[in-house]
Formats: C-alpha cells, structure tokens, sequence
C-alpha cells in the first residue's frame, strides 16, 4: 500500500492506495468519529462491493447502514441528493455518523455534498471504485451535483476524512470506464508533469492491458499531482482551475449531449483536443504538439472529435462555466506540453474557428 497526505493542515487527510484495502478495517476506524456508519452506493457497485466493506467495519463492531442509488450521471441531481437525505433523517443519523462514498465520481460528488449539507457537515470518506474516482474525483473535496443548464453547478468544497483507494476494484470496471479515467491522467501530465506525459506514452499499453503494477504507479502519480494542486488553492483562486483543461468544452458536451451520454472522462478527452487546436491557433503549441496528444487519447481508448453541437449552443453552455469572469469565459489552455494557464484573453475568431471547424458530427 501507498500512502499520500493532501496537505491541507488542521483538514489533511490520507489517501492510501493498494490491493485489499476494501478488508482493511484498521485503515477506516482512526477516521470514524463514532462507531457509526451509512455507505451510499448505487445498483451497480452495490452488489459488487457493499457487502465486503460492510462485513469488514461491522467486523470491527462498526454499526453500518447503507443507502443504493439508482447508477448514472443523470441521477447527479436533486432528487437523488434527496433520497440520501431521507435516508440518513429516516435512520436518525448524528452529526458524528459517517457517510461512506463508495463507487465512482458520480456516487462521490453525491454524498460529499450530502455529507456538507446534512446538520450542516458530518464527516465522510471516500472510497472510489473507478479510475476516475480514484486519480481525480476523490481527491481535493469538490463535491455536487449536475443542473439541467450546467454540469457540476451546485456544490459545495468539503474535505473528506479519508481516501481509499482499493485498486482491486478496478477488476470489475467496463473498459469504456477504465478509457474515461486515463483522460483524466494524461491530463496531469498536460498541465504540469512532462516527465509523467513521457512515462504515459511509454506505458499505455500496459495501462489498457490493467498491469496492476502500472496502474497503482499512474494513480500514485495522478494523486499526488492533485494533491500538490490541492493544498496549494484548495479553493480555486488559482492555479487549481487548471485541473480543468478541457473541461470547459467537455462540459458543454455532456449537457449539450444529454448527461450520461458521453462519459465525464470521454467529454474531458475530446475538450482537451479543442483546447489544443484553440492554443494551437493561438500560436502557442504546434500541430506536431496537437497531434502527439491525439495519439494518447487514441492509444487510450478515447475520442478525440468533439460532437458539432453547433457554435452558439457551446457558446450558451460554456456561458455558466464556474471560470467565467464578468461575462468571459476563459480556458484552460497549454503554453506547451506540461504547462498550462487560464486566460480570458483570446481571439474569438480563433474560438469560432476552433468550435466549427474542429468539432465532427453530433
Ligand atoms: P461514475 O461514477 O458514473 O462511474 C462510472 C460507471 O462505473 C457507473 O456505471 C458505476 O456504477 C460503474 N462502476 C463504478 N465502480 C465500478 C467497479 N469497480 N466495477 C464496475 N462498475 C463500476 O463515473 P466516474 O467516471 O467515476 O465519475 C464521473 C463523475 O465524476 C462526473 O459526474 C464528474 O463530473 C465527476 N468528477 C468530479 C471531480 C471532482 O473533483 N469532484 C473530478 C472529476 C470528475
Ligand atoms: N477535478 C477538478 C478539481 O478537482 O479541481
């Protein structure tokens, strides 16, 4: 097992990685402020791992309840944020009862949000059972859910307790899923870490063929970008927002295309590629540079057109992305491979070229 800290003072917290950790119960209870537990999951991880971490903490003389949720991004809403509600008033949970993530980014952002709003903040642990989950979303206390006319619109940052990240999980995951989470690990290598790009372009194919010993490294390594990222902006004044390369134009895919239609990891894929040809008009990143990137996110398993939703339509969602500033928006884009930066200043005819001549059929 591999431990990190994200370092974020009297609110740091662990985040373990490894085989087996799902049976581990002395990783969880130094984190329990009572021995009471409730595991929100969904009608897919549930059958695969809720009984193994209930049996592991009720093992420990944990008391452990659960609540499954319907599985997709279009539960990311509302309604389902209500039936945890329910749930935890229903079964009188405490202020000092935890709640248990346990599945992907969307089961996540759920309870993290849930676990701020309930009494007003009780604790809660992460335990991704996605790639994603695992080098991205668990990490760094973004928590929400998803609006009709914005992704990730309404949320909260809240800390959780602890990470950890069972790498056996990984087993069960469609490859669709596995795709959708190297998108966001070539990321960390885009935005600050060449070495690690470098290593990505060595390593793919052992990443697709799940070499475990590949796949613990790039979640390590995807990790502790995130949490260097982390303490030094845990709340995105800065340079925290560059995590979102291509997520500007991913999300207005995902809305535009109806959630649950792209993937999360698949819209962060092909955003990337219009964020690069907009630094590529920009003159700042070559064609050599656009296409290098390409490559990865094929090798990956991942798309790399962007549906034509239509110039204005990206426009209109783009237009309720959380970086725009006093009505601009502005992107995340590469100064070169393994450095980014946000700006606002840009040609629009350069955004208009990107959004109608790079995108493909919607
Ligand atoms: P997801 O949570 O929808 O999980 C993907 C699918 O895999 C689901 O069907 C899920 O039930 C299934 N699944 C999960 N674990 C499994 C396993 N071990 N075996 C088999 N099936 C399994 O999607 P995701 O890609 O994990 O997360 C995407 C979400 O995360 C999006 O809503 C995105 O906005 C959010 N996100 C949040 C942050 C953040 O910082 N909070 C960062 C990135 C993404
Ligand atoms: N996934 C982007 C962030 O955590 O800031």
């Amino acid at each position: 097992m591999q431990t990190l800290t994200v370092d974020l003072g009297e609110r740091a917290y662990p985040i373990h990685i490894g085989p087996g950790l799902l049976n581990q119960a002395a990783l969880v209870l130094p984190h329990l402020k009572q021995k009471r537990a409730v595991i929100v999951t969904n009608t897919t991880v549930g059958p695969l791992y809720l009984n193994r971490l209930s049996h592991t903490l009720s093992g420990a003389g944990v008391q452990v309840e659960s609540v499954v949720l319907p599985d997709g991004e279009a539960y990311k809403n509302w309604e389902t944020l209500n039936t945890i509600f329910d749930a935890l008033l229903t079964r009188r949970a405490e202020r000092k009862t935890t709640l248990i993530a346990l599945g992907g980014g969307v089961i996540g952002d759920l309870t993290g949000f849930a676990a701020a709003c309930y009494q007003r903040g009780m604790p809660f642990i992460q335990v991704p059972t996605t790639l994603l989950a695992q080098v991205d979303s668990s990490v760094g206390g973004k928590t929400g859910i998803n609006h009709p006319l914005g992704k990730n619109m309404i949320g909260a940052f809240y800390q959780p307790q602890l990470v950890l990240a069972d790498i056996d999980t990984l087993a069960t995951l469609p490859d669709r899923e596995l795709s959708a989470g190297l998108a966001e690990v070539i990321k960390y290598g885009l935005i600050r870490d060449l070495p690690f790009l470098e290593w990505l372009e060595a390593n793919m194919d052992k990443l697709m063929a799940r070499d475990t010993e590949a796949l613990t490294y790039a979640i390590y390594r995807s990790c502790r970008n995130k949490a260097e990222v982390v303490a030094a902006d845990e709340l995105e004044s800065g340079q925290r927002a560059l995590l979102n390369l291509g997520h500007t134009f991913g999300h207005a895919i995902e809305t535009g295309m109806g959630y649950g239609v792209w993937l999360h990891g698949e819209g962060v894929s092909a955003g990337t590629m219009l964020a690069a040809d907009l630094s590529r008009r920009l003159g700042l990143i070559s064609q050599a540079d656009v296409e290098r990137i390409a490559v990865l996110f094929r090798r990956a398993g991942l798309p790399v057109v962007a549906p034509d939703l239509g110039h204005d339509a990206y426009m209109d969602f783009m237009g309720v992305d959380k970086k725009v500033e006093a009505g601009r928006i502005r992107f995340v884009l590469l100064r070169k491979l393994g450095e980014a930066y946000v700006s606002g200043d840009y040609d629009p005819e350069a955004l208009r070229a990107t959004l109608t001549e790079t995108v493909g059929a919607s």
